[in-house]
């Protein structure tokens, strides 16, 4: 009956919504659980990069950045593969052609770049032994919960995020995969004061992406001429990604991802959020920020 209820019917193909597990506390993907151990034994070499976000923070686009800089602003080679082959997403044990995170990674020579949306206190430990650098992106909670709405909607390979009412509350108290936003970001926040951590605002991407791209350059210890860095700047833009298939997920098949629900390039912007909170839900949501943030210095932007 289950299955029945959460089986969408494409043509002979049934692809079925993932079952819901959980690690420490954190909802994750059934079959992440089940790996759990493989993900947690990963071992990481010391020159491997990894990106790492809360869900819909931006970090197809940090890929595309960390890409074109490791591949000295050459656009033919970013154009080698799909995003999800060109770094391997860690924890992700996903349907074909998706392959699983840790095989893609076990299969490339290091330094590899790296992809996850785990919490910090969930990442295997051999990544903070080995002293990797680590690129966090984090973007405000309102815009990501907004994101990750449509972003359900679309992704058979997410629970089905019911609608925006309930969604709202589901994500507040972080029962999306991946958990609570707020674990998240301080998480991450406080690692950095441990580790090799640079951490990278969304909306700052936004304001000023030329001046975050060479924040990056410089953690990844490359320097490039004004030329370069302008390569960089437009490969990597909203139009240019949504336009490259390389990028935008349109290889994903559709019984996966369907982007006539919402597109993964979807809007891309700042404040998006305005147009779904209703007056109540943001009285809700302002009373919960204030009280989970108490005592942090980390501050957000939700508007530019
Ligand atoms: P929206 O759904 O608000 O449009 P992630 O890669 O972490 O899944 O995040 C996806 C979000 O980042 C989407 O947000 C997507 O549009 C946005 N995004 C991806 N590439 C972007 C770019 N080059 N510029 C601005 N936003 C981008």
């Amino acid at each position: 009956m289950a299955f029945q209820q959460n089986a969408q019917h494409f043509g002979n193909y049934v692809m079925q919504r993932p079952l819901i597990g959980q690690i420490s506390g954190v909802p994750l993907d059934k079959k992440t659980c089940d790996t759990w151990s493989d993900i947690w034994k990963f071992q990481a070499h010391s020159e491997d990069i990894l990106v790492a976000a809360f869900p819909k923070s931006g970090i197809t686009w940090m890929q595309e950045i960390i890409d074109m800089i490791d591949q000295e602003g050459d656009v033919e080679k970013c154009h080698r593969a799909p995003t999800y082959d060109r770094h391997p997403f860690l924890e992700v044990v996903a349907p074909k052609p998706v392959p699983s995170g840790l095989q893609l990674a076990e299969s490339m020579e290091p330094p590899r770049i790296l992809k996850t949306h785990l919490p910090a206190q969930l990442l295997p430990p051999s990544f903070w032994d080995q002293d990797c650098k680590v690129i966090y992106v984090a973007r405000n909670a309102k815009d990501c919960m907004v994101s990750y709405y449509h972003f359900q909607r679309m992704n058979k390979g997410l629970p089905d995020p019911g609608n925006w009412e309930n969604y709202f509350s589901t994500f507040l108290t972080g029962k999306v995969f991946w958990g609570s936003w707020f674990d998240h970001v301080i998480g991450w926040w406080r690692a950095k004061d441990q580790h090799q951590v640079l951490y990278i605002f969304y909306e700052d991407m936004i304001e000023n992406p030329k001046q975050e791209i060479q924040k990056v350059m410089r953690y990844m210890g490359k320097e490039f001429s004004e030329e370069v860095l302008e390569k960089i700047y437009h490969h990597t833009s909203f139009q240019a990604m949504k336009e490259n298939p390389m990028a935008n997920y349109s290889t994903i098949p559709s019984f996966v991802m369907d982007h006539s629900i919402s597109p993964f390039m979807r809007k891309g912007v700042v404040g998006d959020w305005k147009n779904h909170f209703t007056v109540f839900q943001d009285e809700i949501f302002e009373r919960e920020y204030k009280r989970r943030m108490e005592g942090t210095d980390l501050i957000f932007r939700t508007q530019l």
